[in-house]
């Protein structure tokens, strides 16, 4: 069984080296190096290039490295007849769980306010409210959301989160749809996306989300640059509607070198690093889904590709 692996993000040689433990009969073709097409019956992909999918006569299913699928979907020629499945592993989601909190609690203790004091050498306590006074709003409580709301509740936050059906979360108060989303982030002193990216989706912190958000709310992007509109969140930075924004994925990756984000006192950039695909553990996720495919059993987590996730 051959698997074709394409990413110019992930490192071949430690997936190379995780499957060749997790499923020991599979050879990787590694993109753009592939000398069998024929024989590839499965691929890993992060944002694939145009038509390298629909060029493989034999393939049953394409398997993100990524949680996000908007990178595959993008492909025009991806057949359509092929199953898509996102990544869900234990790793990925601790890591943004891990990633989540230590960015509400930059925002909650004032981290910028105490690096600029430090930086001026200058001893300000600051009244500290407690996490029971605090509000955070998660947009998305799938798997990565979810896992989030889950930190944030035990740390002692409030927690309300959006979806885009009816779910039940415990401590989370949830809010469905358009119709709701106004109510909620009325509410929202923080606002975290964990989103997908999506045509329902794409640039949804705008001006308008943000007019929503009490004056002073803080905004954290760990989902994907396409759901923020840029130049909209520089404007409610700068009229001090919006208090700051911690940014993890970008438009435009990596952040060209003279955007505003980089040099902005109340903007924190990481390069998207929320959560990474750790091969070591996602390989036993992907083994267990083949093995599931080649058993006759259903896979799991495949994306319905009508919503786009
Ligand atoms: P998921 O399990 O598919 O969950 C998606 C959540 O978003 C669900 O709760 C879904 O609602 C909600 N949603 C989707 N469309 C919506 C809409 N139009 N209105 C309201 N809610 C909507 O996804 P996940 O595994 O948690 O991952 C979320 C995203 O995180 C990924 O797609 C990726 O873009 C991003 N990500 C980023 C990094 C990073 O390093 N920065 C790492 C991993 C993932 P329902 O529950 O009703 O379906
Ligand atoms: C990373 O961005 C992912 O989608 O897993």
């Amino acid at each position: 069984m051959d698997i074709l692996f394409a990413s110019t993000v992930d490192d071949s040689a430690e997936w190379t080296e995780a499957l060749a433990s997790a499923l020991p009969d599979a050879r990787l073709q590694v993109w753009p190096n592939v000398s069998d097409p024929a024989a590839i019956g499965y691929a890993l992909v992060w944002q694939p290039a145009a038509g390298v999918l629909a060029g493989l006569p034999n393939l049953k299913a394409v398997f993100s490295l990524g949680a996000g699928v908007d990178g595959v979907i993008a492909d025009p020629l991806l057949p359509a007849e092929i199953p898509l499945v996102r990544m869900v592993d234990d790793g990925l989601t601790a890591g943004m769980a891990e990633h989540v909190a230590w960015q509400v609690l930059s925002w909650h203790r004032r981290a910028a306010d105490y690096r600029a004091q430090q930086a001026a050498g200058l001893w300000r306590p600051r009244r500290q409210a407690p996490a029971r006074d605090h509000t955070v709003g998660l947009l998305g409580l799938g798997v990565l959301g979810t896992a989030a709301a889950a930190v944030l509740n035990a740390i002692g936050f409030r927690v309300l989160g959006w979806t885009r059906s009816p779910k039940t979360v415990p401590d989370v108060e949830v809010h469905v749809g358009r119709s709701q989303f106004g109510a909620m982030l009325a509410r929202c002193q923080c606002l975290v996306c964990l989103l997908p990216l999506t045509s329902e989706t794409r640039g949804i912190l705008d001006r308008v989300a943000f007019a929503l958000l009490p004056r002073g709310a803080y905004l954290i992007n760990a989902a994907r640059g396409g759901h923020l509109v840029e130049r909209d969140l520089l404007v409610a930075l700068h009229d001090g509607h919006l208090s700051g924004a911690s940014l993890d994925v970008f438009e435009q990756e990596p952040l060209a070198q003279d955007h505003p984000f980089w040099h902005h006192p109340r903007v924190s950039v990481t390069p998207h690093i929320a959560s990474v695909t750790d091969a070591r553990s996602a390989a036993r996720s992907l083994a267990a889904n083949i093995e599931r495919l080649q058993r006759g059993e259903p896979l799991r987590h495949v994306v319905d590709r009508r919503k786009g996730y």
